[in-house]
């Protein structure tokens, strides 16, 4: 199968993918054109189009891309939707973006390919960098739809975290071949059941906008992995030469990270209630440095990286390199919100900042958190938010009696999860991560009640030693905005 990028060097620092809208267009972009490679963050990008065509889409720039969009057909669908010359008045309720099922409405796969699409289109408008996804193996039913609106801008890279990324080489073939795209979805099977415990969704492209594009080429395929028993049952499970390379995401990384090795057949804990790690955990990376040779793969190491002295430590046990997030979240280009980057920038730089490994997530993944004043975090913030589903990135899907399929999400009403057959112990602490993430990009406009957001950073930020190297003081280095940038990282983490 022919791919991407086989005549550029590739980069040694990676930009993690960072949802929700972290990693933007923007930050990737600028990434991208200082030779690292940037990332999309793929995550709900559809809900993120949704509510921006709603604010009047301001620069004009998810116009712009959408203009260059090869089936203009959905594009005027979505315009004629959801777009909103000069923006909704902030009191206003926005029109919600449809949630996912089995079978998405025509709208939201209109919504889905086109977002995908745009945000991988202005990362790449007018440089020739590489540009990457991520996804998040989990939320998996937009998958086919988002790949395919990816690819179609030219995608180069695609990494895949949280869960094991099996089918993606598969769905990336079925493009490049002008096939229906496949992707089994997990269930929950009923108790009483003999079936399949997954549904199959398939997008066939050409069904949808009636042709299918030619000459679509798959980017490369990086899985994010935390041990070397699943590299090796990737590479073992996959066609050779499907994965072009792994990141081996450390405990320490920002967002979800993989659940510790069960001791007794239990996640132990700590007396905070955080899952603990143990030298098991971590990946032996001569083990891996060499499993990669032989099949002819390449690693970065992720997770308190940020540093040119561990970029150096990760080459000399092997690795091309590191993948970094933190670093990249809080510098000015990306998609968190103004004042929530001031202020953990400046409680960063005075070492006042506190991580937490939570089990908060819906996911069932461990999820790092920011201790930090009036977001999620915050008890009272949590328990004064009437629990509400309205995005539905994190349900589970569940068989029902009848054979049919519901979807639940241990962070909706108690009563309608355990309703729905989920377990009442399993709602509890549960954080809604789609609304909360969604706030932290500020994108919570929701008339008179808007969401609070809930912050993610790796442990790292705890040290915060980068920001010393990046920032003149608490303020940043110009009092205006407390700024540093992507070219400052590169600076830092590459010399000029
Ligand atoms: C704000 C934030 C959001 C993240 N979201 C995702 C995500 O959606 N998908 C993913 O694979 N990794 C995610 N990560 C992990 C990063 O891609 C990266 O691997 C990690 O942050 C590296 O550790 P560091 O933060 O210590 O540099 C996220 C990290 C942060 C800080």
């Amino acid at each position: 199968m022919k791919d991407k990028t086989n005549d550029l060097p590739f980069p040694s620092v990676i930009q993690g993918g960072m949802g929700v809208a972290v990693s933007n267009w923007s930050l990737a972009r600028a990434v991208s054109m200082l030779g690292m490679l940037g990332t999309v963050s793929g995550v709900a990008l559809e809900r993120i189009l949704v509510i921006i065509l709603q604010n009047g889409d301001p620069g004009g720039h998810f116009r712009r891309a959408l203009a260059h969009f090869p089936y203009q057909q959905a594009v005027e669908r979505i315009m004629k939707e959801f777009y909103v010359e000069g923006g909704v008045s902030k009191r206003s309720p926005l029109r919600p973006c449809p949630m996912f099922t089995l079978q998405p409405s025509r709208i939201l796969i209109d919504l889905t390919v086109c977002a995908d699409f745009a945000a991988i289109w202005l990362a790449k408008e007018k440089h020739n960098g590489l540009v990457s996804i991520n996804f998040l193996e989990k939320l998996q039913m937009p998958h086919p739809y988002a790949l395919f609106g990816a690819m179609l801008a030219g995608v180069d890279v695609l990494t895949v975290g949280a869960g094991i990324p099996l089918p993606f080489p598969q769905m990336l073939e079925d493009i490049v071949a002008e096939r229906p795209v496949r992707y089994k979805v997990d269930v929950v099977p009923d108790h009483s059941s003999q079936g399949p415990n997954y549904r199959e969704i398939v997008f066939d492209p050409k069904e949808h906008f009636g042709e299918y594009p030619k000459g679509l080429i798959a980017p490369k395929f990086i899985p994010i992995i935390s041990s070397l028993v699943l590299a090796k049952a990737l590479l073992e499970r996959l066609p050779a030469s499907s994965i072009y390379g792994f990141v081996v995401e450390e405990d320490t990384a920002g967002g979800h990270n993989a659940p510790p090795r069960k001791v007794g057949g239990q996640i132990q804990f700590n007396h905070l209630g955080e899952p603990i790690y143990g030298p098991k955990d971590h990946v032996d990376y001569p083990k891996l440095a060499e499993l990669c040779r032989k099949n002819g793969a390449r690693f970065w190491i992720g997770g308190s990286m940020a540093s040119p002295e561990c970029l150096a430590f990760a080459k000399s046990v092997g690795a091309e390199g590191i993948q970094a997030g933190s670093i990249f979240a809080l510098a000015n280009e990306s998609g968190l919100e103004v004042n929530i980057k001031r202020t953990v920038r400046r409680l960063g730089y005075l070492g006042q900042l506190k991580i937490f490994n939570s089990m908060w997530s819906p996911t069932g993944f461990p999820f790092k958190v920011v201790s930090l004043h009036g977001t999620v975090s915050d008890r009272g913030v949590y328990e004064s938010r009437e629990r509400i589903c309205n995005q539905g990135a994190l349900v589970t899907l569940y068989e029902k009696a009848n054979g049919s399929i519901g979807y639940r999400c241990s962070a909706e009403p108690e009563t309608d999860y355990v309703a729905k057959g989920g377990k009442l112990e399993d709602t509890v602490s549960m954080r809604c991560l789609c609304n909360g993430l969604l706030a932290t990009a500020g994108l919570n406009h929701d008339g008179n009640k808007p969401e609070q957001p809930i912050v993610t950073l790796g442990n790292m930020m705890e040290g915060a030693s980068f920001l010393k190297h990046l920032m003149r003081d608490e303020n940043g280095q110009s009092s205006e905005f407390g700024s540093y940038s992507v070219a400052d990282v590169r600076r830092y983490l590459l010399g000029s």
